[in-house]
């Protein structure tokens, strides 16, 4: 089987009803990302940090996956698919797909701040005073902007092992999860499904737009991959 791997950013989980933060003039949610996502505004404003990822996992467990990720799980009929989402919704998971690495964290787990080992499962609300194992305050599992990615290594590696691959909502704007493109095969075809898509036809030899929302872009993608 040829091996398939998508690379999948906010857009993806849109029409499950989350929204994107580009969209919506670099706010998350009416918030400035750095408020609610770096280790700086985690320091400045704790009860905010954590009311925001409270409200995300609340409105996670209200939507369902769409279907985009259906149709990505169906993929595995045919193609090893391999995805590296952005995302820290579970909803490639739900799906059915086999195989997700998070390169951002995952929004129902919880870390202590002092260790990235000590990590927990967590769907309820996460408070002040909730703390680890370790004896220290709990937080999102989530890397925010300033922060590594522990899992890029990874995601390099398994990159560089594709047939083909496929990008689906991302701004490519968020680094370095948009450096993984480099790290393809040389002339491997490349479908980019993005209904404003932030990439140029001639970037890369290969590339095939689709500029289309996730779901109808993945129905194309499915034609185009049957033409091969
Ligand atoms: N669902 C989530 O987990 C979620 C949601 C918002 C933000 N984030 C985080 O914020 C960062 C955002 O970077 P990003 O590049 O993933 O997102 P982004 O918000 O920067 O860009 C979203 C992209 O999705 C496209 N898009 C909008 N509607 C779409 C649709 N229906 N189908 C397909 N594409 C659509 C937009 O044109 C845009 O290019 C990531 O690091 C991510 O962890 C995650």
């Amino acid at each position: 089987m040829k091996r398939i791997i998508v690379l999948t950013g906010a857009g993806m989980s849109a029409e499950s009803g989350i929204k994107t933060f580009r969209d919506a003039d670099g706010l998350w949610e009416g918030h400035d990302v750095m408020e609610v996502a770096s280790p700086e505004g985690w320091n400045k404003n704790k009860e905010l940090v954590l009311d925001f990822y409270n409200q995300r996992r609340q409105q996670l467990l209200e939507v369902e996956p769409n279907l985009a990720h259906q149709l990505l799980v169906d993929l595995e009929n045919n193609y090893e698919i391999q995805i590296i989402t952005q995302n820290v919704d579970d909803l490639h998971e739900r799906a059915g797909s086999k195989n997700v690495l998070h390169l951002h964290g995952e929004l129902f787990k919880v870390k202590s701040v002092r260790s990235d080992s000590v990590v927990y499962p967590w769907k309820k609300y996460l408070h002040i005073g909730d703390i680890g194992e370790d004896g220290n305050q709990l937080r999102p599992n989530i890397v925010w902007f300033g922060e590594a990615v522990p899992m890029l290594d990874q995601a390099v590696e398994i990159t560089k092992t594709a047939d083909i691959l496929v990008i689906i909502g991302t701004s490519m704007q968020v680094y370095p999860a948009a450096s993984l493109i480099h790290y393809i095969p040389v002339d491997i075809p490349i479908y980019f499904i993005d209904p404003k898509p932030n990439i140029s036809n001639n970037s890369f030899e290969n590339l095939t737009i689709i500029p289309e929302k996730a779901s109808i872009g993945v129905e194309k993608l499915i034609e185009l991959l049957n033409e091969l």
